[in-house]
């Protein structure tokens, strides 16, 4: 990985979903800056994998397990972390699933609750802990949640996903509200299309071969003069964009939304 500028030497940054694909990439890129990392996800093999990764690297880092969807289980993260490297002083909530493509005629309820439960409460679970504990101890911290271009355009495949994302959008604009007057920054990046685990599912639905569906969308994207660079979004795109909000030198913005997306226009 590119070595950058240490500017997060010592500083504590938590990752959820850093086991893999655009979460693997951010917690690279705060580890290439000097940061103490916690990679924290429900997939303990992919954890272990990207932290064996960053050790390698020469990085201080720790896996620690978590599922989102449970305050519990959040609590038990927030405070192992501080417990083994100080107070937070960044914050992504970066976990996330989606479901299968189904239009919002299709999606069952389980489904939609399931989406919800990872994405929008998740996310809000995991901010919470950390602008709390950020409150706790007086870190004038970054939080950057990550949501999707789907939530600000909505395909119609999309049912239940691209709600939960705009939540997302939201509740971030909320919380930065929230922790203004404590100085706690809170921004959202919204990826476009970069090839992961998180359409493994969908390949499978559409019968395409493993790693098809996001060069075909891009294809389609780029023949309808709706992608303005015409190529997919990598992890190390979504993971600059996130670090440059989490530093210094974005200490003016807050309450935003970024959209990494290559100029992608689906409204
Ligand atoms: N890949 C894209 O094109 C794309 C586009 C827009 C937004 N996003 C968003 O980017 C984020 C990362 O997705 P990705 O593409 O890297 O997918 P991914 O499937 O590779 O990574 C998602 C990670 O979240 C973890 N996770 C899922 N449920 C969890 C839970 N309950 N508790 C803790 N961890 C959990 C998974 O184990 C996995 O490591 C997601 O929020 C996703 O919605 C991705």
């Amino acid at each position: 990985m590119t070595e950058y500028n240490k500017r997060f030497a010592d500083k504590h940054v938590i990752v959820t979903g850093g086991g893999s694909g655009i979460g693997r990439g951010i917690a690279h890129r705060f580890a290439s800056e000097g940061a103490r990392v916690v990679i924290a996800d429900i997939n303990r093999e992919g954890g272990d994998l990207v932290l064996a990764e960053l050790k390698r690297n020469g990085a201080e880092a720790a896996f620690i397990p978590v599922d989102v969807t449970s305050e519990s289980s959040i609590k038990d993260l927030v405070n192992s972390a501080v417990e083994r490297y100080g107070p937070v002083h960044v914050a992504v909530s970066n976990a996330g699933v989606s479901e299968l493509e189904a239009s919002a005629l299709e999606i069952s309820a389980e489904e939609w609750d399931t989406v919800y439960a990872v994405n929008t409460k998740g996310s809000f679970l995991f901010c919470r802990a950390c602008a709390t504990a950020m409150i706790e101890n007086d870190v004038k911290g970054a939080i950057v949640t990550i949501s999707s271009i789907m939530g600000r355009a909505a395909k119609n495949m999309s049912g239940a996903y691209a709600s939960s994302k705009a939540a997302v959008i939201a509740f971030t604009k909320s919380l930065a509200k929230a922790v203004a007057p404590m100085g706690i920054r809170v921004n959202n990046v919204a990826p476009g299309l970069v090839m992961t685990n998180l359409y493994k599912d969908v390949e499978k639905q559409m019968m395409m071969d493993a790693d098809s569906f996001v060069p075909w969308l891009i294809d389609q994207s780029i023949q309808s003069g709706q992608l303005l660079i015409p190529r997919q979004g990598t992890p190390e795109d979504m993971a600059a964009a996130v670090a440059f909000l989490a530093s210094d030198e974005a200490s003016y913005i807050t309450a935003q939304c970024l959209c990494v997306d290559g100029g992608i226009d689906w409204t």
